[in-house]
């Protein structure tokens, strides 16, 4: 029997350095190397995290092979993120998949930073009920760096449908948990502190944006200038409303998505919902999600499992796979891209 392609992965568009190895979508190996020196500064220091990726991305490549279990010639093609994302860190990943592939004399297959979250529900049981979604689908994925509802007709056939015209939504979290006095990702810290709080106890203006659109920055500016000026006559605002405040910004983030999501349910008539990115590792959007659309045996709610919905090697793995299928190689004359491209 002929043996399943076996293609590693290299995700390097942000902090965290993820590399994974799969074979015939089975994950053998996830290795995920996260950059702590940026919680400090607030937010990621492009000029240290490619840095870092330097030293990280060869140690992630040789654990991964190594809890694989499999030797370096096993491997049958390398994949990377091309963009979108920090160009410099793009750049080291970009550097050291090219000289593994050539190093190696196996192809190179790029991958789109936002399509691969899309397609992570492909990988084997990567779903928390352990099924694939069905063509066509609703992929809205949310994460530090975007916002974005694709209509998903095949594997490589995607539409986008809407996006932020500012702020993604993990940046206006993660802006906000600042203001709250938390470290840099803020978003799973408004989660862990929003057990127990009261989630109506605070109301902040939801965007109107028209259409499949979203916007977060007047949600942002909303809620930064309610805390100023409540700090103003009380220096312990935050410190006494912590858990009502987090749980009320959570319940309206979840419920800005879930009405956006409805209006492109309503536009395409496609009932099927994948979610897909950092963000989509909270509690309450997925509770929020799922709950609602219990309402109707139409509807399908698919969550990725946690471990991939923040960046990860492993959907990087999974869409190169999925090309390599389709002999969708690459040169080594690709050039990595930091915007986001149509695709
Ligand atoms: O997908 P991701 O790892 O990186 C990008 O592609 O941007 O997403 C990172 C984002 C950060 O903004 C982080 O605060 C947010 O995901 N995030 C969360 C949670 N876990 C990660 N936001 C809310 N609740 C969470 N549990
Ligand atoms: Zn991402």
């Amino acid at each position: 029997m002929k043996k399943k392609p076996i293609i590693i992965g290299i995700e390097s568009s942000c902090d965290d350095t993820g590399v994974s190895i799969i074979q015939n979508r089975n994950v053998l190996s996830n290795i995920i190397i996260h950059q702590k020196i940026h919680k400090k500064y607030g937010g990621v220091v492009p000029e240290l995290a490619s840095r870092l990726h330097d030293i990280n991305i060869p140690k992630a490549v040789q654990k991964a092979i190594f809890s694989a279990k499999i030797d370096r010639y096993q491997i049958d093609a390398v994949s990377f993120t091309l963009g979108p994302g920090l160009i410099g860190s793009l750049l080291v990943g970009a550097s050291f998949a090219k000289s593994f592939s050539m190093g190696l004399e196996i192809p190179l297959l790029t991958v789109d930073h936002i399509q691969a979250h899309v397609l992570s529900h492909f990988i084997q049981n990567a779903n928390v009920n352990n099924s694939y979604p069905k063509f066509p689908f609703l992929s809205l994925v949310i994460s530090g760096g975007h916002t974005q509802i694709i209509q998903v007709n095949d594997f490589f056939q995607m539409k986008i449908l809407g996006s932020t015209l500012d702020d993604s939504i993990g940046e206006t979290l993660d802006k906000i948990a600042r203001k709250l006095g938390f470290h840099y990702p803020g978003g799973p810290m408004i989660e862990f502190f929003s057990k127990n709080g009261n989630d109506k106890k605070f109301i902040f203006s939801k965007p109107t944006v028209s259409g499949l659109d979203f916007s977060f920055s007047g949600f942002k500016s909303d809620v930064l200038q309610f805390l100023k000026k409540k700090l103003n006559k009380n220096t312990f605002f935050i410190k006494h409303n912590l858990s009502d405040l987090c749980a009320s910004i959570q319940r309206i983030t979840a419920e800005i998505l879930l009405e956006k999501v409805q209006k492109a349910i309503l536009k395409t008539g496609i009932s099927r919902i994948a979610l897909s990115g950092g963000v989509s590792a909270n509690y309450e959007i997925r509770r929020t999600f799922v709950s609602f659309f219990a309402k109707d045996t139409k509807y399908e709610v698919f969550l990725p499992k946690k471990k991939y919905t923040m960046d990860n090697g492993a959907m990087i793995a999974i869409t190169g796979l999925l090309k390599y299928e389709r002999n969708l190689f690459d040169s080594v004359h690709v050039i990595p891209y930091s915007k986001f491209k149509t695709f």
